[in-house]
């Protein structure tokens, strides 16, 4: 008599050959996926920045450019818009030399004083205190906005280097930001820092800040 055939989902071999297909599929997927994101995130060259071609990182001379914030229809979210104007950082241009040096200051400065402690940059870090990630864009730095007149400054620059040496005199919130002790080659490594970081493509992230500047624009957030 024929022996009964078991059925295939009881059979050991099956189980054992789909174990090894699926975890051959998953390795190829995440190789590919790893390739495919360092390329997204790999910071783009200042010749590529010069020439226009976009990057989702733009290079360190991008602080030498005027920075927007649009609607892209087709993506459905907020983009960065760089240049094509000029509006260099304290009103000197950058040599990409000069413009990393300075980047690397804000970093390094970013780390030892612990931003995150407080604040989320590109995803990370704590909600005590606001996102930072288009810190650079929020409209109450802007000419006739909060900031310049608070400090007694006439650029977002300037502003943004005050406040961040001397955040107790200037609170705007029930949360006050702590003195930090923070030199002003330091601070305005800082804002170099957060201009850099506001230029780059987030996927949108936070969600809805331009809905922060027209608030603005309207005066629904702050009064003008
Ligand atoms: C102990 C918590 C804490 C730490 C650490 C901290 N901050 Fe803040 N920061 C705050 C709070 C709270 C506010 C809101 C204060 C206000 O608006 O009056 C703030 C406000 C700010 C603002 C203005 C908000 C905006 O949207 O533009 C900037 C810029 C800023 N911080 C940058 C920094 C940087 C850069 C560092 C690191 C060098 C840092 N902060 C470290 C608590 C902190």
């Amino acid at each position: 008599m024929a022996e009964k055939k078991a059925s295939v989902w009881t059979s050991i071999s099956f189980w054992r050959r789909s174990a090894a297909w699926v975890t051959g599929f998953a390795t190829i997927l995440l190789i590919w996926l790893t390739f495919d994101t360092i390329s997204q995130i790999r910071m783009g060259t200042d010749e590529e920045l010069a020439k226009g071609i976009k990057r989702r990182i733009p290079a360190p001379t991008v602080i030498n450019y005027k920075i927007g914030y649009k609607y892209d229809e087709k993506r459905g979210l907020e983009v960065p818009v760089i240049g094509p104007e000029k509006n260099p950082l304290f009103g000197k241009e950058l040599s990409p030399k000069e413009a990393k040096n300075l980047l690397h200051l804000g970093k390094l400065t970013e780390q030892a004083k612990n931003c995150m402690d407080c604040h989320t940059l590109l995803g990370n870090g704590a909600y005590y205190a606001p996102d930072l990630t288009k810190a650079w864009l929020d409209p109450m730095w802007a000419k006739g906005g909060p900031m310049q007149a608070m400090t007694g400054k006439n650029s977002k620059e300037e502003a943004m280097v005050e406040f961040l040496m001397h955040p107790d005199k200037y609170p705007t919130h029930a949360r006050m930001m702590p003195n930090l002790g923070i030199t002003e080659k330091e601070a305005k490594g800082l804002v170099a820092f957060l201009k850099h970081m506001s230029s780059i493509d987030t996927n949108g992230f936070p969600r809805g800040f331009s809905k922060t500047i027209k608030d603005y624009e309207t005066g629904g957030t702050y009064a003008k």
